[in-house]
């Protein structure tokens, strides 16, 4: 039997390209090796902290279906499905809640993060790794691919398998583990901290030339810093996502300090990378229907898996 690879990403805005290298592509390259039944989802409960409008909801969701099918993944090799479709999720979800406390809820860096900006903070942000862990307990996982931001989430989903697999004596649940490419765990972003989208520092994955021009232009040099040798760092790490790091030493040395030079490079490669992605996405744009059908199937096929694992979760604490 082949090894379980799930992974999920929230319906929260547009790709960029920290998603696609840290996380996506990994998601394109499982499916292309044919190494491991593939579950690749669209998180929208877990979005639901932040996306609370329900037209934006759905123009996201579809958004990011597109996003899949676009980068390569394919219905047919994968099962590719909406986390609100399957409702094995939210009620292992619960099962969970009552054997995972608080304190240890109270620890995870997510959670600190939101508590440190705001002092109201919803439960579903605070319970946030335990419908993770369902989500990738439910399906035998054996390997989550994610960036390195993840890592303790995919570490409480095991915490959680051992300890439920403890107290009701059964060997339920698989302990899965993170898939997380060094090179890639964190990719930064154009003013050098870490390429998130609720940081406004991101290059949008599906980026028009212009986007590219323009994001390209105001990555943040500093001839002062670490850049003393004309190497604009921060301009060299998105680079690398491109290029091989014995090209890039050629062409650094050759244009030292000259920042306008090596940016123009830089969009070139960024261009060069994201148009066939770009325009295979323009293409799908308008197969509403197709997406739908996309969804409808992959929750048919999710909701068969997750069943039989609930089924056998049910007779493990007796309610069946
Ligand atoms: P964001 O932080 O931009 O909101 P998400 O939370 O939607 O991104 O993340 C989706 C996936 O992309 C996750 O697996 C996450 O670890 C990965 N990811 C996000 N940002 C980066 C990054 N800068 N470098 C590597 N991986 C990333
Ligand atoms: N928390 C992930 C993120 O912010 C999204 C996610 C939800 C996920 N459930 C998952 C990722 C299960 C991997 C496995 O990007």
């Amino acid at each position: 039997m082949k090894k379980n690879l799930l992974s999920g990403v929230k319906p929260t805005g547009r790709p960029h390209i920290g998603n696609y290298f840290g996380a996506m592509k990994q998601f394109v390259d499982a499916q292309t090796l044919g190494q491991y039944d593939c579950h690749l989802f669209i998180a929208d409960y877990h979005a639901l902290n932040l996306i609370q409008d329900a037209d934006q909801m759905r123009e996201l969701t579809l958004d990011l279906v597109l996003d899949y099918l676009a980068i390569g993944l394919d219905p047919k090799k994968s099962i590719i499905f909406k986390q609100s479709d399957v409702p094995a999720h939210t009620e292992l979800a619960w099962i969970f809640d009552t054997i995972v406390t608080m304190p240890y809820l109270e620890r995870a860096h997510a959670f600190k993060d939101a508590e440190a900006k705001s002092k109201e903070i919803n439960v579903g942000t605070f319970n946030y790794p335990v419908l993770m862990a369902a989500d990738i307990l439910l399906y035998d996982t054996d390997v989550v691919p994610v960036g390195q931001d993840q890592k303790q989430h995919v570490e409480y989903a095991r915490d959680i398998a051992l300890k439920f697999n403890h107290i009701f004596k059964s060997d339920t649940f698989k302990l899965p583990e993170p898939l997380i490419l060094e090179s890639v765990a964190t990719v930064p972003g154009i003013d050098g901290r870490k390429m998130s989208k609720s940081y406004n520092n991101t290059i949008p994955l599906f980026a028009s030339r212009e986007e590219i021009q323009k994001t390209v232009m105001s990555i943040v040099t500093d001839s002062n810093g670490p850049e003393a040798g004309g190497v604009p760092a921060n301009v060299y790490a998105i680079h690398k996502l491109f290029r091989s790091e014995g090209d890039l030493k050629a062409l650094y040395e050759t244009n030292k300090g000259k920042y306008k030079i090596l940016k123009e490079a830089l969009i070139e490669d960024t261009d060069t990378f994201i148009k066939p992605l770009r325009e295979r996405r323009e293409k799908l744009v308008g197969a509403v229907k197709n997406v739908v059908k996309v969804l409808e199937e992959g929750a048919k096929a999710a909701n068969e898996k997750a069943s039989v694992k609930l089924i056998e979760v049910k007779k493990a604490i007796g309610v069946l």
